[in-house]
């Protein structure tokens, strides 16, 4: 007999602190029978499964087996057709370029119920957390979060830099820092001042989270004498210049 399906929570884990991990997310963590777990979530939560449920690292490390993300499309496939309830736990927010909505396509167009828990994202949480707002009264009105994969003058971007060097808000960019001396001179080149405030968070919410603080300009080059290394994120504008005392 063909088991009763199971379903995919696609769950966001927040920035890495087990402490901003929503509630909702905690409690489908200990509902699970099977989790599929990226780095960026907070692994000490995974100690609250229940037992005998099975934990599947399809993490990015380096000389390891890489899962592509069909390959994890397929296995959250499989294990709901088998009857379980399957979370996907992943770092911040599922959709925000997090290929969340890429795998909910996938249980749909296979049959398979599945539903999100929205996490909090470090595109909000790393710069909150180094004291930094995106948006203050007189100084940014807004804010625009782009992926920094690859740089402004890259074929494979697909993003108006022009814009974004124009927009005259706080431009956040996650997934920046290979990239992050062309990002910051590609946006001086379409017209943001060289002198614009500009900040870089390294493992926001975790006891080694380093925040560097300079201008567009030079931020590239304090960032790489100290190696900053991922996860990290930038944010650019004038509240980059704004320190809240006590944070
Ligand atoms: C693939 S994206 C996923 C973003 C995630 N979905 C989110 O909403 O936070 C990964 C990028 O997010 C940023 N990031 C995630 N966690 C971070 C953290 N704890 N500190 C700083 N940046 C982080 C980095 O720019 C990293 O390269």
């Amino acid at each position: 007999m063909t088991p009763a399906a199971g379903e995919v929570i696609l769950v966001g884990g927040g920035p890495g602190d087990p402490d901003l991990l929503t509630v909702g997310g905690l409690r489908a963590l200990q509902q699970a029978d099977v989790v599929l777990y990226d780095h960026l979530a907070p692994l000490s939560s995974l100690a609250e499964v229940k037992p005998g449920a099975t934990l599947v690292d399809v993490g990015k490390i380096p000389g390891r087996h890489q899962y592509t993300q069909a390959e994890i499309n397929a296995l959250l496939v499989e294990h709901a057709r088998a009857g379980a309830t399957v979370v996907r736990f992943k770092g911040g927010d599922p959709f925000v370029l997090g290929r969340g909505s890429e795998e909910w396509l996938a249980c749909a167009e296979a049959g398979i119920g599945v539903r999100v828990i929205p996490g909090v994202s470090s595109a909000v949480a790393g710069p909150e957390l180094a004291g930094i707002p995106l948006t203050h009264r007189g100084l940014s009105q807004g804010f625009t979060v782009v992926s920094g994969h690859v740089g402004p003058d890259h074929a494979a971007s697909t993003v108006d830099w022009d814009a974004v060097a124009r927009c005259g808000h706080t431009i956040v960019v996650l997934m920046g820092v290979k990239h992050l001396a062309a990002i910051c001179a590609g946006l001086v080149a379409r017209g943001l001042a060289s002198d614009t405030p500009a900040a870089i968070v390294a493992k926001a919410a975790s006891p080694d989270q380093l925040v560097l603080r300079g201008t567009v300009a030079t931020l590239p080059g304090l960032a790489a004498d100290v190696g900053v290394e991922p996860p990290a994120l930038t944010v650019i504008g004038a509240v980059a210049g704004l320190e809240l005392p006590g944070l």
